[in-house]
């Protein structure tokens, strides 16, 4: 089935169905420029004559692990699910703070999809800035949502055990920028008890995936696509890249 994404952000976001997102989409150009101050535009300009691809970027806040060009892919993404009438639940794999958790909370309620939400994360050091499970609380708090259930361990211990069984959405992301090797077999761990659970035209976003042909992509965590290929060297579905500025971002649905 063809999904015409132009068509679902007329009918939701135009007619005023998704207040929020509504304003999320509205504000992307001015919030996003607004970050950039004006030497850094002069200084980028300036070497542009130059012919040289090197441009001066603003530097990763780490309170802030996704831009808005991924979370236009979220959002369309997930208005898929509602289109294709996917039912099961959702996952977020490496919650962080919550605040991207949030967001994605958020399209659930602006969008209809009622299912319940379950997160994961060791909340490891490591990321500049501890943050806890009453972190990823206050952030859902903020938006007036329903409370998700947060498994607050390492996936070796909550994947399988605490997954539900049936998914229409994981989102994963659990990149630590340490050896590829080791973030690969993680990544071949949790497609392996996620992918049987998935329904048919589920989505899985895959936070950090490229293939590495465009050049101002972040690859931070190559080891996601190592896993990726392995994974699915034998499987139907074939991830594709999806255009997230600065961050990488792939995605697959469930055939
Ligand atoms: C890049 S951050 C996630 C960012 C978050 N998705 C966001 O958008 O803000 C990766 C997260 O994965 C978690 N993580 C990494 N390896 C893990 C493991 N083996 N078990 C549990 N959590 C893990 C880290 O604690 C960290 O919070």
């Amino acid at each position: 089935m063809e999904l015409d994404i132009n068509v679902s952000y007329s009918v939701e976001v135009s007619e005023d169905k998704c207040p929020m997102i509504k304003e999320f989409f509205e504000n992307i150009d001015s919030s996003h420029e607004g970050k950039i101050p004006k030497w850094r535009i002069a200084i980028n300009k300036l070497i542009k004559r130059t012919g040289s691809l090197v441009q001066l970027s603003h530097p990763l806040d780490y309170g802030d692990m996704m831009n808005p060009e991924c979370k236009i892919n979220l959002y369309h993404l997930l208005s898929s699910l509602k289109h294709l009438n996917v039912t099961g639940d959702l996952v977020d794999i490496g919650c962080f703070d919550g605040k991207n958790s949030a967001f994605m909370g958020l399209l659930m309620v602006e969008l209809g999809i009622d299912a319940h939400f379950y997160l994961y994360d060791h909340f490891g050091k490591g990321y500049g800035r501890n943050v806890s499970k009453q972190t990823v609380m206050d952030s859902f708090k903020k938006f007036n949502l329903r409370q998700p259930t947060l498994y607050e361990n390492d996936f070796r211990v909550s994947i399988p055990k605490d997954l539900p069984d049936t998914i229409s959405f994981a989102h994963i992301d659990c990149g630590h920028g340490g050896d590829k090797n080791e973030h690969a077999d993680i990544i071949v761990f949790l497609l392996e008890h996620i992918y049987p659970r998935l329904e048919k035209n589920a989505v899985v976003i895959m936070m950090d995936y490229t293939q590495g042909v465009r050049k101002s992509v972040w690859n931070v965590n190559p080891g996601v696509k190592i896993g990726c290929d392995r994974f699915f060297a034998n499987k139907p579905e074939k991830i594709t890249e999806l255009y997230g500025g600065f961050f990488a971002q792939g995605f697959f649905r469930k055939q």
